[in-house]
């Protein structure tokens, strides 16, 4: 029988199946089948990372790809544990958040508990248009990484990597992404971009590529050397933070016209702090991902600025961060803004043994402004959360952030066993030591900021 419980006529009967199949008002079908109720659960929740090409690694398009995952994705969304998005809507929301509805949770349980049936054929959606490469167009600027050589059932790598690259002339950019290689082995990628002046560097190509920080036990200053990013004369060149990150399923930071943007200077190199590669169990991989970039003729007229509170940050961590074996662990920092600012993007940082995390702003008059609540710290989807507007956090308001660190056996996700004391060690980026930080984007504020969409 596939008739939806509005078929029912009002007997008794019908009433009471209407009622115990209820939730937040809408009744789930008698019978859920992939073709009819299933696929466009997945189509809009799902396929953007599950399929061929996107982040994650298995398809979830086909009926075939999606039975066998039936259980898993019940489980999953129940957990609320996919699709991925650790903030809390409740307490703020983001531009392009990831959130399943409660009835859609219930569609997947009961298709799981029916047998996972297909329905018709012809009920089938259409899978959304999904562009090879970039979801943004065709970049003008298309800038290998150096491929990297993952063996087979290799433990999770953070590399530092140069990306340099020369143009006949200065430019801007508009956008700049990272696309990762088809072996779908990147786990995410924080990167800045090194700007040169010409005249002080000669040969941005010269130098390593990449350094392994686990193995090379050099500090980061060393490393940088070994990468050959100082000017010929010793100096260091402009850094500009944060311009190319990845998660999967995270596209390129694009803003309307007149924000954001880059000065590309013609000689350059994107520096990714942080290229994670998770574990392989499979074959040896070579990896082989790009940075695009998108030409812009117009200079980014206000171009985003950013700070950090916590380890290496504007405002230190309270009280420092030593977190002793066995024990939970509260901490906080606080900066007080000297002007009115309008926040573009949020992105909270800890590894492996954050609990929770939250971060708002309080004004001169007492007044709170909410910036982002994770109420369940989870390593692996560290994004850097766009608000939908931007907002405005006036002058003299103090931004605090606070983390809770739990340095249990409790915590699955402890390197250590028996746990062991873990510090923040001079903002080393290894997921065994720690790490606090939360990190700002702004605008310096102008009249009608909290009206520009993002
Ligand atoms: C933003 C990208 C993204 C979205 C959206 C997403 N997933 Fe995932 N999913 C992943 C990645 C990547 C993994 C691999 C594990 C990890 O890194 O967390 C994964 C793992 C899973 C797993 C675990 C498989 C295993 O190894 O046991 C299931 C099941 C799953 N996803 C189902 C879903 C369902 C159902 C949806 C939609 C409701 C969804 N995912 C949405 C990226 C995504």
């Amino acid at each position: 029988m596939r008739k939806s419980n509005y078929g029912f006529t009002v007997t008794t009967l019908g009433f009471l199946l209407f009622a115990a199949a209820c939730k937040n008002g809408e009744s789930l079908p008698v019978e859920v089948t992939f073709t009819e109720h299933v696929a466009p659960v997945i189509y809009n929740n799902c396929t953007i990372c599950h399929r061929p090409g996107g982040g994650a690694h298995f398809s979830l398009i086909t009926y075939a790809d999606a039975k066998k995952f039936a259980d898993a994705m019940a489980f999953v969304t129940k957990e609320k544990l996919m699709p991925p998005w650790p903030a809390d809507p409740h307490y703020t929301e983001f531009k392009g958040q990831r959130i399943i509805t409660d009835h859609d949770i219930a569609l997947l349980a009961k298709w799981a508990k029916d047998g996972a049936h297909e329905g018709p054929i012809d009920k089938l959606p259409k899978l959304p248009a999904y562009p090879a490469g970039s979801l943004a167009g065709v970049p003008d600027l298309r800038i290998p990484v150096q491929p990297y050589l993952l063996p087979a059932n290799s433990t999770d790598k953070f590399l530092l990597v140069k990306v340099p690259y020369e143009l006949p002339r200065d430019t801007f950019a508009s956008l700049v992404e990272f696309i990762p290689g088809p072996g779908k082995v990147v786990h995410h990628v924080n990167g800045d971009m090194v700007k040169y002046d010409f005249t002080k560097k000669k040969d941005v190509f010269a130098g390593a590529r990449i350094v392994n920080m686990a193995e090379d036990t050099a500090t980061l200053v060393k490393a940088f050397e070994r990468l050959g990013l100082p000017n010929d004369d010793g100096s260091y060149p402009v850094l500009q933070k944060s311009v190319v990150n990845y998660l999967p399923g995270a596209e390129g930071q694009l803003y309307p016209p007149g924000l954001g943007g880059y000065f590309l200077p013609r000689k350059g190199a994107f520096l990714l702090n942080d290229l994670h590669y998770g574990f392989t169990n499979k074959d040896a991989i070579m990896d082989s991902s790009f940075i695009n970039v998108f030409f812009s003729k117009t200079p980014p007229n206000r171009p985003v600025q950013e700070f950090q509170l916590g380890t290496l940050g504007v405002a230190k961590v309270e009280p420092d961060l030593v977190i002793q074996p066995d024990s939970i662990k509260h901490v906080s920092s606080h900066f007080t803004i000297g002007a009115d600012i309008s926040v573009l993007t949020v992105n909270p940082h800890m590894h492996l043994l954050g609990k929770s995390f939250k971060a708002y702003a309080l004004k001169p008059n007492g007044d709170t402004i909410r910036l982002i609540s994770i109420p369940r710290w989870d390593f692996n989807w560290q994004y850097f959360y766009t608000f939908k507007k931007m907002i405005k956090i006036p002058a003299h308001s103090t931004i605090v952030a606070e983390g809770i660190y739990d340095n249990t056996r409790q915590n699955l996700n402890n390197p250590f066993s028996p746990p062991q004391v873990v510090t923040d060690q001079s903002g080393s980026m290894k997921a065994t030591d720690e790490m606090f930080q939360f990190i700002v984007t702004y605008l310096p504020y102008k009249e009608g900021d909290e009206q520009i969409s993002l």
